[in-house]
């Protein structure tokens, strides 16, 4: 079809006419427009006949036509040269349309050319026609151009169409790109291997087929038989199926995930008591109850072991660490592995919710792969590794399965032995594991595991403990880490506590070795830069200069200046933490109300401490109607972290008691213990990590429950000696040492 502008060449005679009536035609039915195109140049071939270069001029519409005496067709006919300039309307269609063509261009990698003769026609009409052109156009859209005069209407046709073309383009280009990903990738691992095949043979290395190497490879993996067995069924048929099919590359996997088990490779295993010990003292400073029952632990399979006692469901308890962060927990567990000479494996169990992350998925799934404990061994590349199960509390259930069933399996003696994983589908050997788990908190471990576990706390540290730990581990790995050496920059006992008190608020040691850090680069960018000689002591002055402003307050004085605040202590997942509780009453119909997210238990705890204090008032020296009239609210700030639990029972009778009886709580008290509607004192749990958390806030009296008092033996002696204890009963007793004597007016 030819369109105005557009050249051509046909092998007609013209006669001597100058122009002609270009008319499309299909099924003997003429289109309705036509085309007058100008002779520019007529040929008379070698044989017979003409031909002649046309150039379409402009559109004209029929009418009735006749042959002359020639024999010459006669068409009537109306023309119809395009509207210029165009119409202003067609401005923003004629934008869009070159837009549109543009992307087509695009994504037929057009080499610009095109794109520059499109660029070339400035006429809307003309712009149109350009459609013409596309070989991607049917006879009959051409036609519905050709036939369409009016300019906006044309460039608007073609806009249409063109706009369809883009979108089929667009679909298709994004179809091969799909199906080129997922071919592309089959075959470049196919030349690779076959490149592999050809390096090897060039190396004169065995030219032994994929095949053979897998056999050679099986035969001295050690495989157990029944395994062995297996591996020599998926090889055969890795054998028969050949090697470029997507099938034979699953199977691959397979083969490489069965012999990443270390089947036979065990280390020496060390059970000496007195070595361990030795090892653990290396690496970590106090920790001295949590060092002997390891020790102990240790001492007993080794016994066990020597006699030739089997395991029992009994005897194989597992080993768990419980403790706020930055305790040490993973890290004593490195070090049980190095006394006992095995290797360390890492398995987080946080966040993981589904039972095939510890099995595995069945091989029938596509992308399966085995689980966690078989990717443990692989790494450990021994039989009897330590592996650390970490963060058991964080394990979670849901439709997905149960992974401490799982796990469960794996830690029980009695089956371990024979433990499946779903995707290498044959018996794995765990009973020579050693298995070590660690969590935060206890509440949150499943019970099922809970019951199998001889648990070890981790309380947390005191300063005197932090100072030890810095200058023994944390100051001279970051010293090193640093580029320093150690005569080159030195820290006194004094400064590292004020590190501990003034920056950090923590009951391990992980912010400390953080800020310790810190430090250390401000030294080392100095010492690089030759801004200052060594040796470098880090003072009081170098502290605050690095760290900046004290990061941590000890409130507790500041807090209970007015009546109706008292200091509780209470155990988190971070350790043991000063908590305060505020009461204040206002106008209102009566009533509690109770803010900072508080469980149930703590919502009871408050109830409760509302009555007895209501139920005494005379003795406790209240004014029987300070509540007429008024509401009451309790709160416990930090109001963003959920708290429950009874434990913070005596607090809150104190602060409604401060309150209503306008006395201050002494700041430097803080209590923590149970309440009951007779006021009875009952026991609570976490006394250590409370009371280490009051010394650090600066508090140095604590009232403790008289269940309790036995737990104080726990605390450290340096802590210990620094505060004292009042063992109460009653909440007669807690008041009495609580709240100040002398009555001050109400600020009001
Ligand atoms: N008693 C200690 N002696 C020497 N270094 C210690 C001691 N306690 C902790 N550390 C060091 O503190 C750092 C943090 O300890 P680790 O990572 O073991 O904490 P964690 O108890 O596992 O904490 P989380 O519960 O957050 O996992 C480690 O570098 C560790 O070496
Ligand atoms: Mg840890």
């Amino acid at each position: 079809m030819v369109f105005p502008g557009m050249p051509v060449t046909l092998p007609v005679d013209v006669g001597a006419d100058d122009r002609v009536l270009l008319v499309p035609t299909h099924d003997r039915t003429y289109a309705k427009v036509g085309i007058i195109a100008e002779v520019s140049e007529r040929v008379r071939l070698a044989g017979r006949g003409f031909v002649v270069s046309l150039t379409g001029l402009h559109r004209a519409t029929l009418g009735a036509a006749t042959a002359d005496a020639d024999g010459v067709l006669r068409v009537d006919h109306q023309p119809h040269p395009d509207q210029v300039p165009a119409p202003v309307a067609t401005r923003e269609i004629e934008r869009e349309y070159r837009a549109v063509v543009d992307e087509i261009l695009e994504l037929r990698g057009d080499d610009g050319r095109i794109r520059a003769f499109v660029r070339s026609i400035t006429d809307a009409g003309a712009l149109a026609d350009t459609a013409g052109y596309s070989p991607d156009f049917s006879f009959a859209q051409k036609v519905q151009l050709l036939e369409t005069l009016d300019v906006v209407e044309r460039l608007t046709l073609a806009l249409q169409f063109q706009r369809d073309r883009l979108a089929e383009l667009q679909v298709r280009k994004r179809i091969r790109d799909d199906v080129e990903d997922g071919t592309q990738k089959q075959q470049r691992e196919y030349f690779l291997r076959k490149q592999m095949d050809a390096i090897r043979k060039e190396l004169g290395e065995s030219d032994g087929s994929v095949v053979d190497e897998y056999r050679k490879k099986i035969a001295d993996a050690g495989m157990p038989d029944v395994v062995r067995q297996q591996a020599d069924r998926e090889l055969d048929r890795l054998e028969r199926m050949g090697d470029s099919n997507a099938e034979a590359s699953m199977l691959r996997t397979y083969l490489d995930w069965l012999l990443s088990v270390p089947w036979n490779r065990r280390s020496d295993d060390r059970l000496d008591p007195g070595h361990a010990r030795d090892v653990l003292d290396d690496d970590h400073e106090g920790l001295d109850d949590v060092k002997r029952r390891i020790t102990e632990y240790l001492a007993v399979r080794k016994l066990r072991t020597d006699r030739g006692m089997a395991e029992t469901r009994r005897s194989g308890v597992i080993l768990t660490l419980i403790g706020p962060p930055g305790t040490g927990k993973t890290s004593i567990g490195e070090s049980i592995a190095r006394a006992t000479g095995r290797q360390f494996v890492r398995m987080s169990l946080g966040g993981v919710r589904d039972e095939a992350e510890i099995r595995g998925h069945r091989r029938t799934y596509i992308g399966a792969l085995p689980g966690r404990l078989v990717r443990a061994l692989r790494d450990a590349g021994t039989m009897n590794p330590v592996i650390m199960l970490d963060e058991v509390d964080k394990l979670g259930a849901d439709w997905r399965g149960d992974p401490s069933a799982a796990l469960l399996e794996v830690l029980d003696p009695a089956q371990n032995h024979s433990f499946r994983d779903h995707y290498l589908d044959v018996e794995l050997d765990l009973s020579h594991v050693l298995f070590v788990a660690t969590a935060n908190v206890a509440d949150t471990i499943p019970s099922a595991l809970f019951d199998r576990m001889e648990i070890i706390r981790f309380d947390g540290y005191t300063t005197q403990e932090k100072v030890a730990i810095a200058r023994g581990h944390l100051w001279p790995r970051q010293v090193e880490r640093n580029g320093l050496r150690a005569d080159e920059v030195t820290i006194s006992d004094d400064v590292l506590q004020l590190v501990i008190a003034d920056y950090t608020r923590e009951a391990g040691v992980r912010q400390l070795e953080r800020e310790l850090g810190k430090l250390l680069r401000k030294s080392a960018t100095r010492v690089a830069s030759a801004e200052q000689t060594t040796p470098i002591v880090i003072n009081e002055a170098a502290v605050r200069d690095g760290l900046g402003r004290a990061k941590v307050f000890h409130e507790a004085a500041t807090r209970t200046t007015v009546p109706g605040v008292a200091t509780g202590l209470a155990v988190t997942g971070v350790g043991g933490d000063v908590l305060f509780v505020e009461a204040a009453s206002m106008p209102g119909k009566g009533g509690l109300v109770l803010t900072g997210q508080l469980g149930d238990v703590m919502k009871e705890s408050a109830r409760i401490a509302l009555t007895y204090v209501k139920s005494h008032a005379s003795d406790l020296g209240i004014d029987e109607n300070a509540l007429e009239g008024r509401e009451l609210h309790v709160h416990v700030p930090a109001g963003a972290t959920p708290k429950d639990g009874p434990s913070a029972g005596i607090t809150m009778v104190t602060a409604i008691a401060s309150l209503l009886s306008h006395r201050p709580v002494k700041s430097t008290v803080g209590m923590t213990g149970e309440v009951t509607l007779q006021g009875r004192v009952l026991p609570i749990g976490g006394l250590k990590q409370k009371i280490l958390a009051a010394h650090a806030a600066g508090l140095t009296e604590v009232i403790v429950p008289d269940r309790n008092a036995p737990d104080l033996d726990d605390v450290p002696s340096d802590v210990r000696d620094r505060m004292r204890f009042h063992i109460v009963q009653s909440v007669d007793q807690v008041l009495a040492i609580a709240l100040e004597l002398v009555e001050v007016a109400a600020a009001a």
